[in-house]
């Protein structure tokens, strides 16, 4: 196997320790900020872990998120991964102007006023489930992924969209077999059948959505496609499904991770109970911490490419760590050091330039809202195992890094639980019947 001439001991990326990959995104990190690889699957890739060559790397135009055209030119064939070509056309998957074109479509449900409205049912929501959770005991251990973390985003995206409250058990139970991890080349059979699951569902929602439309996300994609031939239905379907996957699996992770650092702080823990006014610093400490997409998702050069003091050939593909370039002592003081306080912000944690996260207002309201509510009502939460043995077993570890299981004991609470319940769904709809 080719080895990386400026790091020997680098002759694979991507099967590192999922627990704890920071001393060795450290060490490559301090041996040089661009590296030719191999990843575990053999694919020969670039690796960006600097924080200003990752940054330039995000805002380059020479590198493409378009793999097909990229790559027609070299002959390269890249496996094509679940769920396949129907859904692979959305706003990460291609360049302007169909990117730009794409990004609009979606884009006003995700203007800061329009998040900032779902507020109250977002509250509503996390107020649903901690009393759930406690309602198992004070100090009965509870998962807080599969009773918190998950939940919550899953169900915002889900009514954003206009999916119905019957159909998402089964939809993130695919979604859940879908991003699981799997060895070897070929995807387990559970895998397939979930990608065919959730293929089938969503080619049949968008018919229901044109039958009877409803006040939704989909909706105004399906009419914007029916009245002016917006987007065809391959990039419609495939904008769905990022948005699903993109607007949970991440927060989820900010979540659950998120948590655990302030677990382990129990000193900013305690000062952000006492002062809650501090959770959206924290948030971004979080995220630049332990990142939930250590890794941007994949770019291909279409011509030679220098990124800081290397040359990148045309055609190849580049991978940007932004969990290494956010502990990159060049741009953040201390960087090792978890630290709500930090006032140098940059992270990268929700990517950079063009293809910058449509959902960054949601998802930092979804995290301030449900941190905030989670801590501050349980300050005596605790870890209900050790931490040797939480693990990061969940999604690739390339691009998603999650908790499979976060076990806690949740502890007194410090106040009654709201009893707010809102009927309306976070569109505003009676009914979140689609
Ligand atoms: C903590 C939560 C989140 C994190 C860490 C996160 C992270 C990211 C990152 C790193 C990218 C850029 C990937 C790249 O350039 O390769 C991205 C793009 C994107 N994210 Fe998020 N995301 C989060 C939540 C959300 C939510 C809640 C939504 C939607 C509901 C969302 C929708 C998107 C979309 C649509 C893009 C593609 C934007 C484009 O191509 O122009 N994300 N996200």
């Amino acid at each position: 196997m080719k080895t990386c001439p400026r790091h020997p001991a680098l002759n694979s990326w991507g099967d590192h320790d999922r627990d704890n990959p920071f001393p060795l995104f450290a060490e490559v990190r301090s041996a040089a900020p661009v590296h030719e690889v191999r990843l575990a699957d053999g694919h020969p890739a670039w690796l960006v872990v600097g924080h200003d060559e990752a940054k330039a790397a995000l805002n380059d135009p020479r590198l493409s998120k378009d793999m097909h055209a990229a790559l027609a030119h070299s002959g390269e064939v890249v496996a094509e991964g679940l769920p396949g070509p129907a859904f692979a056309r959305h706003m990460l998957a291609v360049d302007p102007p169909h990117h730009t074109r794409l990004r609009r479509l979606a884009m006003p449900a995700f203007t800061p006023k329009r998040v900032a409205a779902l507020e109250p049912r977002i509250r509503s929501i996390v107020d649903d489930l901690l009393a759930a959770l406690a309602a198992r005991g004070a100090d009965e251990p509870v998962d807080l992924v599969a009773g918190f973390a998950f939940p919550l985003p899953f169900t915002v995206i889900c009514e954003l969209l206009g999916i119905p409250e019957p159909d998402r058990a089964d939809l993130g139970r695919w979604f859940a077999d879908l991003l699981a991890p799997y060895a070897g080349p070929q995807p387990p059979a559970r895998a397939v059948a979930a990608s065919d699951g959730i293929v089938g569902y969503l080619t049949a929602l968008l018919d229901r959505k044109r039958a009877e439309p409803g006040v939704d996300l989909v909706t105004d994609l399906v009419v914007a496609a029916e009245r002016d031939g917006a987007l065809t239905e391959q990039e419609l379907l495939s904008t769905i499904f990022q948005l699903v996957v993109a607007g949970h699996d991440t927060t989820t992770s900010l979540i659950g991770n998120g948590t655990v650092a302030l677990l382990r702080h129990p000193a900013q823990r305690d000062a952000l109970v006492a002062d809650p006014g501090l959770m959206p610093r924290a948030i971004e400490e979080c995220l630049r911490w332990d990142a939930p997409v250590p890794h941007s998702t994949f770019r291909y050069t279409t011509e030679e490419v220098r990124i800081g003091d290397v040359v990148i050939p045309a055609f190849a593909q580049v991978i940007v760590s932004l969990a290494a370039a956010n502990r990159d002592p060049a741009r953040f003081r201390d960087p090792e050091s978890f630290d709500i306080h930090r006032t140098d912000g940059g992270h990268l944690a929700l990517g950079h330039g063009i293809h910058f996260c449509l959902g960054a207002p949601l998802a930092r309201m979804e995290a301030r809202i449900a941190l905030t509510a989670l801590h501050t009502r349980f300050p005596a939460m605790r870890l209900a195992v050790d931490p040797s043995q939480l693990h990061w077993d969940h999604g690739d570890g390339l691009v998603l890094r999650g908790l499979g299981q976060l076990p806690v004991v949740l502890g007194a609470p410090s106040v009654n639980f709201s009893t707010h319940h809102s009927a309306t769904c976070i569109t505003g709809s009676r009914r979140c019947s689609g």
